[in-house]
């Protein structure tokens, strides 16, 4: 394939070949190496209809790192503001040359759509409530690095799972990868029929948590919420927040994940967000690596997809 838009049409062998691919590029890192010619002459973009800090910046510093050359586009400050249409934007920026299009936008199935109709490949960077392809990954890159494998391991994903393409992208590669996976939240957050996905679902925090190796607390999503959270963020802290109390549950060397941003004291205590269990700023730092292995692969590094062609 000449894209990545999920990871529930992702085979096993992408998925790992991602996961190695990005551990190469974590190792020049570490080295403190920050320019490799790899994409000298490639170009991307970063179409980007929704706010973001993690994934914009990280998929910049990537394309940079890799020496491509990367263009930023905001939905406030371009010709969208004027009523152009997505096809009509992206077609716009391909055909100035770019060769990789990222993009982040509220309607699920958007970046499936650009794929279909551009030559160049296509990222999905988050599609409304639908996947967070890249997210996944470097989560899944995260726990393989701290824990040596994913296979046999209980994960915890805790919090808003009705809103979150974390979770939905998460559950298919984790599940792809041999994990265990169990969620837990309030039932109004709960999407029906959830356990189809083969996971099991509580609405008690505690007994997801207990004997995890890994905790994954999702943000609330106020601004997905049409009626305000219910219940209120206070709430919401007391009955479903994970703190110390409730990370105690989990196996003594659990991870704790967060995708960020963090509602710090609804979802996540600042104690344990900070505390030596949390791998929340590795997550940040392992989301360069896996983006620039990602911007490699699709242009033409490895052999990325071959099953597809
Ligand atoms: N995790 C994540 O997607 O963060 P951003 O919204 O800041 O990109």
């Amino acid at each position: 394939s000449k894209d990545i838009l999920g990871l529930e049409e992702m085979d096993v062998g992408d998925i790992e070949l991602i996961l190695e691919t990005a551990e190469s590029f974590k190792e020049i890192l570490r080295r403190d190496i920050k320019k490799v010619p790899t994409l000298r002459g490639k170009s991307v973009v970063n179409l980007f209809y929704e706010p973001s800090t993690r994934t914009r910046s990280s998929f910049e510093l990537a394309g940079k790192y890799l020496s491509a050359d990367v263009i930023n586009f905001s939905k406030a400050t371009s010709s969208v503001a004027k009523g152009e249409t997505l096809k009509d934007t992206a077609k716009t920026i391909e055909m100035m040359g770019v060769q990789v299009v990222v993009i982040r936008h509220p309607v699920p199935g958007a970046p499936h759509m650009l794929a279909r109709y551009l030559d160049a490949g296509v990222v999905n960077a988050g599609d409304g409530a639908h996947e967070h392809p890249t997210q996944a990954l470097l989560d899944l890159y995260t726990i393989k690095e701290k824990k040596g494998r994913i296979r046999g391991l209980k994960v915890a994903i805790i919090g808003d799972i009705l809103h979150s393409r974390v979770a939905r992208s998460n559950i298919w590669g984790l599940k792809k990868m041999g994990a265990e996976v169990v969620v837990a939240g309030p039932r109004t957050l709960l999407p029906p029929f959830i356990e189809e996905l083969g996971v099991r679902a509580y609405t008690r925090v505690e007994d997801a948590i207990e004997g995890a190796d890994v905790v994954n607390v999702l943000r609330i999503q106020m601004e997905r919420q049409k009626k305000g959270l219910f219940p209120s963020p206070r709430e919401y802290a007391i009955i479903f927040g994970v703190n110390a109390e409730r990370l105690k549950l989990a196996k003594k060397d659990v991870l704790l994940m967060h995708p960020g941003p963090m509602n710090r004291g609804i979802e996540i205590s600042s104690d344990i967000a900070d505390g030596e269990s949390s791998v929340i700023n590795e997550q940040v730092t392992n989301g360069v690596a896996v983006r620039m292995a990602i911007l490699y692969l699709l242009n033409g590094g490895g052999k990325f997809g071959e099953k597809d062609n």
